[in-house]
């Protein structure tokens, strides 16, 4: 393997040596088989192709102080990706195949988890997908995991920078009883018209808002959003968003840190109370939002007004990063080490 620049990987996929395949066929899940390939044979009636019976999950791996592997809250994604499965009606990926898969992939690949201190992480994506052929639309009755991993630079370099953000009220992600709960490929797509406009308007990101009424905030892309006010930590209940491992996380924090915690709808205009905003997710953990722009109501909600990330994102963000890398104790018991 080249060195890798640690310091100044990108936020997008670089080969490493190994991962790890599963295949269920006759109505069981076979063993794990390591390869090192970066392709997949596929029928070309899979399912996974056609209807979008595919899910996914993503994780990281930290590397520690004393140099000991961490990941954080598997189980939480592989019970996720279990959800997912049913919400799509494929074949459920049981979570302790998924924790040996989890931990063979690491080993073969430890040496692409990145350097204590670099900012870099190893990002793990785990996907499932109908891989039996059906022309009817019914469920695969063959199905493939996998799980591959890829050394990821921090989201910002140079350290967390307010974002702007865009409303979107003509494109939905996802409709209430719909897909939005599942992390499944479909909801990405159906975000892309959205995410690209916003981009193209400079923005970072789209607020999505719920799919019936346009009055509540859902997500923000690929990211869970919340408020702060009052010393109270505020994130949007609805039944088209994800839930966010980052967010539950999110909202254990504050309360350790002392804040009131709160998972209720969140009217738009509430946007014009709270003292600080932000989007939450593994990728970023949480990017501060500085402006929301609403262009049917040409209102603009301003945070951030000196550039800076507010004192409480701060505070929470800089609590959970150090329990993830393990600079800090884990009173919550969220870090496993791979031994
Ligand atoms: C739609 C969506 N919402 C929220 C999140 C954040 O979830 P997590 O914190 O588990 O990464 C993600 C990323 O996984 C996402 O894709």
């Amino acid at each position: 393997m080249e060195t890798l620049d640690w310091k100044n990987l990108p936020f997008s996929y670089i080969k490493t040596d190994y991962n790890i395949r599963c295949f269920y066929k006759n109505g069981k899940w076979g063993n794990l088989e390591i390869s090192s390939s970066e392709y997949i044979d596929i029928h070309i009636a899979a399912t996974g192709l056609h209807y979008g019976q595919e899910a996914f999950e993503g994780l990281k791996a930290y590397m520690g102080k004393d140099g000991k592997i961490r990941l954080f809250r598997w189980e939480d994604n592989a019970k996720r990706m279990v959800s997912s499965a049913e919400g799509i009606k494929m074949e459920v990926f049981p979570p302790e195949m998924f924790r040996e898969a989890l931990y063979k992939v690491l080993h073969l690949n430890r040496k692409y988890v990145p350097p204590y201190g670099s900012g870099a992480t190893l990002y793990i994506r785990p996907l499932l997908y109908g891989s039996g052929a059906e022309v009817g639309v019914k469920p695969a009755s063959e199905y493939t995991f996998l799980i591959f991993v890829t050394p990821v630079g921090p989201y910002f370099k140079g350290g967390m920078k307010p974002v702007n953000m865009l409303i979107c009220r003509d494109i939905d992600r996802a409709a209430p009883k719909g897909t939005g709960i599942y992390k499944v490929g479909g909801n990405y797509a159906a975000s892309m018209r959205a995410i690209i406009a916003a981009r193209e308007g400079g923005y970072a990101n789209t607020i999505f808002l719920d799919a019936k009424e346009k009055k509540y905030i859902d997500e923000c892309g690929p990211a869970n959003f919340f408020g702060i006010k009052d010393n109270t930590y505020i994130t949007p209940k609805s039944e088209s968003i994800l839930n966010s491992i980052t967010n539950m996380s999110l909202i254990e924090i504050a309360k350790s840190l002392g804040m009131t915690t709160e998972r209720r709808q969140v009217p738009v205009e509430e946007l014009s109370s709270f003292e600080e905003t932000g989007a939450c997710g593994t990728a970023a953990i949480i990017s501060p939002i500085a402006k929301i722009v609403d262009p049917d109501t040409d209102k603009i909600y301003n945070y951030c007004l000196d550039g800076k990330p507010g004192a409480k994102t701060l505070q929470l963000y800089n609590k959970l990063v150090a329990i993830q890398n393990g600079d800090e104790e884990d009173p919550f018991g969220w870090v496993t080490i791979v031994d």
